[in-house]
């Protein structure tokens, strides 16, 4: 649960319907869906099962593995943590909007409308105070150790998101409009596969399952001997495909609605205007609509967002501290407020230079770090990990794996398919 937490954030909500409604829609769904199942799925289980078997931080894993080339090890762990920091910088400012979002309506019905205003509205200062907040909660819960509290909080979490998205999709589906999104969500136009969309839902498949910046080997590394690894992945990767599919069964659908009510969310020429507030516009323009009931719904929706952006990010920042921790002998403390306070200067940077840096350092991490990093990753497991070493390390939770079409196909995929395909779809968008 705790790595569906990690899996399971803005990646959904945000990313997801985002990059769909970009991409055309339906055919971006088909796109995503393969490339979860076919190159997201595997790797995840590649990364968990190289954490469990270092049972240490990314870093020191990725060395229990290549343990001839310590430098090699390191230097691929070190590529990893600059990354996850970079990404958190930026995801700390979306998820600082959330709670900005989740506060609004509370200082509207107490009457602080240019308080309420202000936390809405796009600013550099809302932009930075906000994702303060938001890094000084990261910080703080991962100061305090990762283990517990996280999975208690995924837990909880899951079910009351699940029912929270079937309350607002039956609503968004009363609504004129409607329709016109979920044709849009549904009905696939193959005309609008072309290679920048592969390559964009390759890196939306990645960052949604929290791969390749070493999150997932470092909850591998928490996992006990007896579980069962493919299991695992396999229900992690459903959990949080079918959010990022509820996610878009909403936002689709509640763009047109919101166009219907006078949003202006596409120019003349059709395109879609506003990207990456996309959903802050589209959201609250729904929850507008539905009176009293949407004012808690609206809150309840951010509030729980904020926690499942909380459960993403600990699960990034958690790669350098652990690293930290580990390798330079640094207290947990230390690690996390000196790691973490560089981190949120990276976002204030950020948020001061949006229109130039914003997109860039989204994309550079999310698009192109993730899979290649995962690339690598897989040449670790397919290539430089003895195969019978592998074997006994997934066998563990397993113990019948070797006779079951899994281990028949999944050394192979991971040590030819995975690596050839991510590079290809990269050289396929290049030339
Ligand atoms: N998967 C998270 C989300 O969807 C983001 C994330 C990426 C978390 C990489 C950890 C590592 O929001």
């Amino acid at each position: 649960m705790a790595a569906a937490g990690s899996a399971v954030g803005l990646g959904n909500v945000w990313g997801f319907p985002t990059k769909t409604a970009s991409n055309g829609g339906a055919a971006f769904l088909v796109i995503y869906l393969i490339m979860v199942f076919l190159l997201a799925f595997p790797m995840l289980v590649a990364e968990l099962t190289i954490g469990r078997h270092g049972q240490s931080n990314p870093v020191a894993s990725l060395r229990s593995i290549w343990t001839r080339n310590r430098v090699g090890a390191t230097f691929f762990g070190l590529i990893a943590m600059v990354t996850a920091s970079l990404l958190l910088s930026f995801y700390s400012i979306i998820a600082g909007w959330l709670i900005g979002f989740s506060a609004a309506p509370t200082f509207e019905v107490l009457g602080m409308n240019n308080v309420s205003d202000w936390l809405v509205s796009f600013g550099d200062t809302r932009n930075v105070v906000l994702a303060v907040i938001f890094s000084l909660l990261t910080i703080y819960v991962v100061k305090n150790g990762v283990a517990d509290g996280i999975e208690k909080w995924s837990t909880r979490l899951m079910p009351m998101l699940f029912v929270l998205f079937a309350v607002m999709i039956a609503y968004i589906f009363t609504q004129d409009g409607a329709i016109d999104g979920l044709k849009m969500y549904l009905i696939p136009d193959v005309s609008h596969i072309t290679a920048p969309l592969l390559v964009d839902a390759l890196g939306q498949a990645f960052f949604s399952l929290s791969l390749g910046v070493g999150s997932m080997i470092a909850y591998g590394s928490y996992l006990k001997k007896d579980v069962n690894i493919p299991k695992t992945a396999a229900q992690v990767a459903a959990i949080d495909t079918g959010v990022a599919f509820g996610a878009g069964l909403l936002i689709l659908p509640a763009m047109f609605v919101a166009k219907h009510n006078g949003v202006q969310i596409f120019n003349d020429a059709g395109e879609l205007i506003s990207s990456s507030d996309l959903v802050f516009q589209v959201l609250p323009s729904m929850f507008d609509t539905m009176g009293g009931a949407g004012i808690i719904i609206g809150t309840a929706f951010f509030v729980l967002m904020v926690i499942a952006a909380l459960t993403s990010s600990i699960s990034l920042l958690e790669v350098p501290v652990s690293c930290a921790q580990d390798e330079l002998n640094m207290t947990r403390g230390k690690a996390t407020w000196l790691i973490g306070g560089l981190i949120t200067v990276t976002s204030i940077i950020i948020s001061l230079n949006f229109g130039a840096l914003f997109n860039f350092v989204a994309t550079f991490t999310t698009v192109y770090m993730q899979p290649l990093l995962g690339a690598v990753w897989a040449v670790f497991v397919g290539w430089i990990w003895h195969r019978n070493n592998l074997l006994n390390e997934i066998k563990q939770g397993n113990p019948d794996i070797e006779q079951g079409l899994f281990w028949k196909i999944w050394p192979w995929y991971v040590r030819l398919v995975c690596p050839i395909a991510i590079v290809m779809v990269f050289l396929f968008s290049i030339l």
